[in-house]
């Protein structure tokens, strides 16, 4: 079904009553729901939001648009949890009621202040002539789980120079400060990040563009400044990033800058290592990453991407986010990967062996985990979500000895977004065993090389048929299959 505008940019309550209450049970035949991943209850979720530790909890927010797997008037709908992997609906959280976020509430961040959790994003409004207004605002969530808006905008006006793609706030706490990272564009059509400063979350100050010097596309999303042991971590969305800046293929990459250390009174970074894919991987977009209390840098993604299309819009609902990382610096290489709190969604275990040059063949749930060490100079594949025959997989063929790695989504009954490219490929160490530690999710699969120095997330849409797994390689080595379940 196409979508007018006016379908998609409904006010919530003209929606009938029952409309959801049926959607979902529509929803309930899909074939592709997910099991252990954050998926919408109706309709479409992209970025992760307000992603934070408050009150006792894990609190975590997303864009919502309940009403159709489409991108529509956006919403925040709220998630809590005791363990980073059950999540308990909370509901809609900050619906696009206010003059100054009409058209959406956009992505942002949370933060804990005294006894309260402090809510930033952005209000994206169009006026008349549907051209677009940004709106940095700021809203409050008490212990109970009640949210009360502020009024009036943080920030009202885009500064001198910048257009009105101007979104996705994150504040962090910086010494006796608060910051408020934003991404932007320049009226150049180059992408930015600007950064305020303020000292009670009321008055903010514009310190500028964060000096970086490097390529951003046109357009900046989801920008994150993290300080991550003692380097300064930045995840960011650059559209438009130049394909020789950084080779990729995806309609727009999420990813990493890692630097010395960020000064406030330039508003730069030190020594910014050149820009680097956070995931090589298809559908990995929007990352937002916090310091939790107990130390960790802990992040978490959208799986999904922007103008692609997917299978599940026919069925009334779409994507969904990724498992919890945590992201740590070692030898000065990033590192992602799940959280120790993943090991509870596992209920039975079997090891399998895989025999020189004969295939390990398992019957699956399209539920499940696989740990693997690949010995040095051994070639094969792995091929997930397979028919019986291994004719229809997503199938990741390795070989230890030149370090490469790539997957491969083409033998499928449903094409995604081709144009893209349906492969990935990403490159190891050379002449050395490879550890793969992947998660399998009926329609999505997250894949972890030596322990999240690369990552690969797929999203990949099986018949009802295509429910094995085959593991062959022309040396000796063990599977560690694991059930999972919520
Ligand atoms: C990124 C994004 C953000 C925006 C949100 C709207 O996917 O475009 O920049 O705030 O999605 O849903």
């Amino acid at each position: 079904m196409e979508w007018t505008q006016e379908q998609r940019y409904r006010s919530y309550q003209d929606w009938p009553a029952d409309y959801l209450e049926h959607l979902k049970n529509t929803i309930q035949a899909s074939n592709w729901r997910l099991n252990y991943h954050i998926q919408p209850v109706t309709g479409l979720v992209n970025d992760p939001n307000g992603f934070s530790f408050f009150n006792g909890e894990w609190h975590l927010f997303y864009q919502a648009f309940p009403f159709g797997a489409v991108h529509g008037l956006k919403s925040w709908y709220h998630v809590s949890s005791s363990d980073l992997i059950h999540w308990e609906e909370k509901g809609l959280a900050l619906a696009p009621d206010s003059v100054y976020d009409a058209q959406g509430v956009y992505s942002g961040s949370g933060l804990p202040v005294g006894e309260k959790l402090f809510l930033a994003y952005t209000g994206n409004v169009r006026d008349q002539a549907w051209e677009r207004h940004s709106y940095q605002l700021g809203a409050w969530m008490d212990t109970d789980g009640v949210i009360e808006k502020i009024e009036e905008p943080l920030i009202k006006q885009m500064p001198e120079g910048i257009t009105a793609h101007f979104r996705d706030p994150q504040i962090i706490r910086y010494k006796e400060t608060y910051l408020m990272i934003i991404g932007a564009q320049t009226t150049g059509e180059k992408g930015t990040i600007l950064v305020y400063e303020s000292y009670d979350l009321k008055k903010w100050r514009n310190l500028g563009t964060l000096a970086i010097s490097q390529d951003l596309g046109f357009m900046v999303e989801c920008p994150n400044l993290l300080f991550i042991e003692d380097k300064i971590l930045l995840l960011l969305c650059p559209q438009g990033l130049n394909q020789k800046t950084l080779p990729y293929q995806n309609v727009y990459p999420n990813t990493y800058i890692l630097a010395d250390a960020y000064k406030k009174e330039t508003n730069s970074l030190e020594n910014p290592a050149p820009q680097q894919l956070l995931d090589e991987g298809f559908d990995l977009y929007a990352t937002q990453a916090f310091t939790a209390p107990d130390g960790r840098c802990l992040s978490i993604g959208w799986i999904g991407l922007p103008e692609m299309s997917y299978p599940t819009f026919e069925d009334g609902w779409a994507h969904c986010l990724s498992l919890v990382k945590e992201l740590k610096i070692i030898d000065g290489q990033l590192l992602q990967y799940p959280v120790a709190e993943t090991k509870e969604l596992r209920r039975s275990y079997e090891q399998l062996i895989v025999e020189s040059n004969e295939a390990v063949t398992k019957e699956t749930t399209n539920c499940y985990e696989l740990e693997m060490v690949i010995p040095k100079n051994t070639q094969g594949v792995v091929q997930l979500f397979a028919d019986e025959k291994g004719e229809q997989s997503l199938s990741l063929t390795y070989d230890t000895t030149v370090g490469k790695v790539r997957l491969d989504r083409r033998k499928t009954d449903e094409p995604l977004n081709p144009a893209f490219g349906e492969t990935r490929e990403t490159v190891l160490e050379e002449n050395s065993p490879l550890h793969l530690r992947l998660f399998v999710d009926h329609s999505t699969c997250e894949l972890f090389f030596n322990h999240g120095l690369k990552t690969m997330t797929a999203a990949y849409y099986p018949t009802p048929q295509q429910l094995n797994l085959f593991v062959r390689g022309n040396r000796k080595f063990q599977l560690d299959y694991y059930l999972l379940e919520k």
